[in-house]
């Protein structure tokens, strides 16, 4: 079937059919075509142009059509241009003649904006749940080892000693912006468009307050043609979503070589990895190297539906089309990952020995040295200094902090009076960080508890 026609002397070709089609993958859509049809038939109602009744026979007609649309033959030898078509061929199957009514002051072009509205809003909420199962997962992990230490790096040169649970809670911030930006871009999303027509506006007097109400939308569109060419808001929930992908990507990352035997920190499950066909003793991190391979294509599909639409003239073009790939390709990997990283993160393994080695074997104290210095009066610069040639001196002559005495660091310099040598302990610098945000005991036992508080209000 066809949604036009009358302006044509002969049928479409074969290739052009196959080429235009998106039954394929629009056919996605379908439960949201059916519902945003069932509230636009309570609209023709109230607008006079359906009575009671017919109105009713459409409503129940579309029921029986999205049962019957859950299995597979339903789509058997279809060959509609795209799932509106079909859903309104299934109609007149059903319904008869007043399926002709049906679409009286309506545009696919809006059709389609709100389907892919309708269908993103429950895609953020799937999204926004599943990185709350896994924010729940990185609490467990740090409550788990609550005073493990390893070095903290930058420029991947051990920098100074952190407590794992505020490593991972620096995971956890990233995942909680990664929910509030899905939020956003749900917002955005949850505006109603219907009552646009294709870009002039609807001819026919519909009510669009109502229309949202009975949809959910939180507000209306305010430009018939903007709507006709607009896909901004997949382009939010892409860009939040590549956002996420990439934090997503960075832990797989730590976690690869945190797993490996150089570091030797971490154990990953036997269930998230896999061996090798030819080398017996591999145990490979398969699950988060696809993490990180999927974060290519979920940025991929940012920057497809970019490029769509950055060189489109007002309003809409058929290109557009090409935006549901992308989205939908773009949700489903971004599910999957976060659901697999909480996997992941539930049955690792800290091996804490390992990590508290590497911190005491380098000079992570360094940095402590020098404030403590820098507290006792000497100039922070000259602190600095100073803390640098007992590195220096340390790496010439071989020596670990632990190897030092507090005499030897007497007689290095004076500065260095007896209390110094505790600092050479890793665990004794952090609890000069005691200020919000940072390392100190204290202060990540409180971050923790509130970073809880916060996840159980966002689960609401
Ligand atoms: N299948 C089309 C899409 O996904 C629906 C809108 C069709 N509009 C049109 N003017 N051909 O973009």
């Amino acid at each position: 079937m066809k949604l036009w026609g009358g302006r044509f002397e002969s049928g479409s070709s074969e290739i052009f059919e196959r080429f235009s089609g998106s039954l394929d993958f629009d056919r996605r859509l379908i439960d949201a075509d059916i519902r945003g049809s069932q509230a636009f038939a309570r609209a023709l109602e109230r607008a006079g142009i359906v009575t009671a009744g017919e109105r009713e026979t459409i409503v129940t007609a579309f029921d029986r059509i999205r049962g019957e649309a859950a299995s597979p033959s339903f789509y058997e030898g279809a060959t509609d241009e795209d799932v509106h078509t079909l859903v309104i061929r299934k109609l007149q199957e059903r319904a008869g003649a007043v399926a002709g009514k049906i679409h009286t002051g309506r545009s696919r072009n809006e059709q389609v904006s709100l389907d892919m509205r309708l269908w993103l809003r429950e895609e953020c909420d799937r999204a926004r749940a599943l990185l709350c199962g896994l924010m729940g997962a990185l609490l467990d992990l740090a409550e788990a080892y609550p005073g493990a230490l390893i070095p903290g790096y930058t420029h991947m040169r051990r920098a100074q000693a952190v407590l794992w649970p505020h490593y991972l809670l620096a995971y956890f911030e990233m995942f909680a912006r990664d929910w509030e930006r899905i939020g956003e871009a749900r917002r955005r999303a949850n505006v109603l468009p219907l009552g646009s027509g294709a870009l002039a506006g609807s001819g026919f007097p519909f009510d669009r307050e109502a229309m949202a109400r009975d949809l959910g939308f939180d507000a209306i569109t305010r430009n018939s043609m903007d709507v006709s060419g607009d896909r901004d808001f997949a382009l939010d929930f892409l860009y939040a979503a590549s956002v996420a992908m990439l934090h997503l990507s960075r832990l797989a990352e730590d976690w690869i070589l945190y797993s490996s035997e150089e570091f030797g920190w971490l154990e990953l499950a036997d269930g998230v990895t896999s061996g090798s066909s030819l080398m017996p003793q591999k145990k490979n991190p398969d699950s988060l190297e696809l993490i990180r391979g999927k974060a290519g294509r979920v940025m991929g599909s940012l920057t497809s539906l970019m490029v769509t639409m950055k060189g489109l003239p007002m309003t809409y073009n058929r290109d557009m089309q090409e935006d549901k790939v992308p989205l939908f390709e773009a949700a489903d990997q971004l599910a999957g990952s976060l659901e697999m990283a909480r996997v992941v993160v539930a049955s690792v393994k800290l091996n804490p020995a390992r990590p508290a080695l590497a911190a005491e074997e380098s000079w992570v104290v360094a940095t402590d040295l020098a404030e403590a210095l820098a507290r006792a009066g000497t100039p922070f610069h000259q602190a600095h200094q100073l803390a640098g040639r007992f590195v220096l001196e340390s790496v010439r002559s071989g020596r670990k902090p632990a190897d030092w005495t507090a005499e030897e660091m007497q007689r290095f310099a004076p500065e260095f009076t007896a209390d110094f040598a505790r600092l050479l302990d890793p665990k004794e610098g952090m609890k000069s960080r005691e200020i919000v945000g940072g390392t100190g005991p204290e202060a990540v036992s409180a971050a923790l508890a509130e970073a809880r508080e916060r996840l159980t209000e966002m689960t609401i």
